[in-house]
């Protein structure tokens, strides 16, 4: 079994003081972080770019994981990259040449990732499957932190399994993002996803160490 990775979103954190929320979830446990990047185009809101990723860079080892919710985002792959970022998703309906894109962001040793909205379907993946690191299954539409989890979302891991197992690609990693909490993170988890992205449940808790904690203890949670 791959291990499970929780990846809290910053998204949701305090943006005056971004430096010292990272160094919370770090000193938790958290695995990863997620950089929620959005244009004001692809989406309905505005938030971060390089220049605040090098700066955080500086603050933490933990892997850099950059969810790009941006219109070409081929224009600025190479400044993410350059800014620190170690994984990155981008949106199929966002470019033209998705497979030069994924190449791209691989040849500079980079992990790349699709990122699906609630309505894009898995069979979108199919041809993709072959070169992607990852599959990024939103759980919300887009743009905030705080929305409600959309369940029927999860009828996409059963059948992005069987692509993977179709064509012979099942160290693709699986990604869930939007409205994770400590309610729903374990039956997800026993679904077969890897990489859980949390954002109000761990920066909306009185006791971010403790949400933390017991996101990883119930993603870890195995009917046997
Ligand atoms: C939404 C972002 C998510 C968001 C998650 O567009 O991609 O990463 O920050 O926040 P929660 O966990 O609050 O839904
Ligand atoms: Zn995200």
């Amino acid at each position: 079994m791959k291990q499970k990775l929780l990846a809290p979103s910053i998204l949701a954190g305090d943006f005056s003081k971004l430096g010292e929320e990272i160094k919370v979830v770090e000193e938790a446990g958290a695995d990863i972080i997620h950089l929620d990047v959005m244009d004001g185009r692809y989406v309905p809101n505005i938030t971060i770019g390089p220049p605040v990723i090098k700066s955080l860079r500086k603050i933490t080892n933990l892997p850099f994981d950059a969810h790009l919710m941006i219109v070409e985002p081929e224009k600025y792959v190479d400044d993410f990259i350059d800014a620190g970022v170690n994984m990155i998703s981008f949106h199929l309906d966002a470019t033209i040449h998705a497979h030069r894109l994924v190449e791209h962001i691989k040849s500079r040793g980079v992990k790349a990732g699709i990122a699906l909205n609630p309505s894009n379907p898995v069979s979108t993946l199919e041809e993709i499957i072959h070169f992607i690191d990852y599959v990024l299954i939103m759980s919300v539409n887009p743009g905030f932190s705080g929305q409600k989890f959309i369940p029927e979302v999860l009828n996409k891991i059963p059948k992005l399994k069987k692509l993977m197992e179709d064509t012979g690609r099942t160290d693709v990693l699986i990604e869930i993002d939007g409205g994770i909490n400590k309610d729903n993170i374990t039956q997800i988890s026993q679904m077969g996803v890897d990489i859980f992205v949390a954002g109000s449940s761990v920066y909306g808790a009185s006791d971010k160490k403790e949400a933390v904690r017991i996101l990883k203890e119930k993603m870890n949670v195995f009917v046997v």
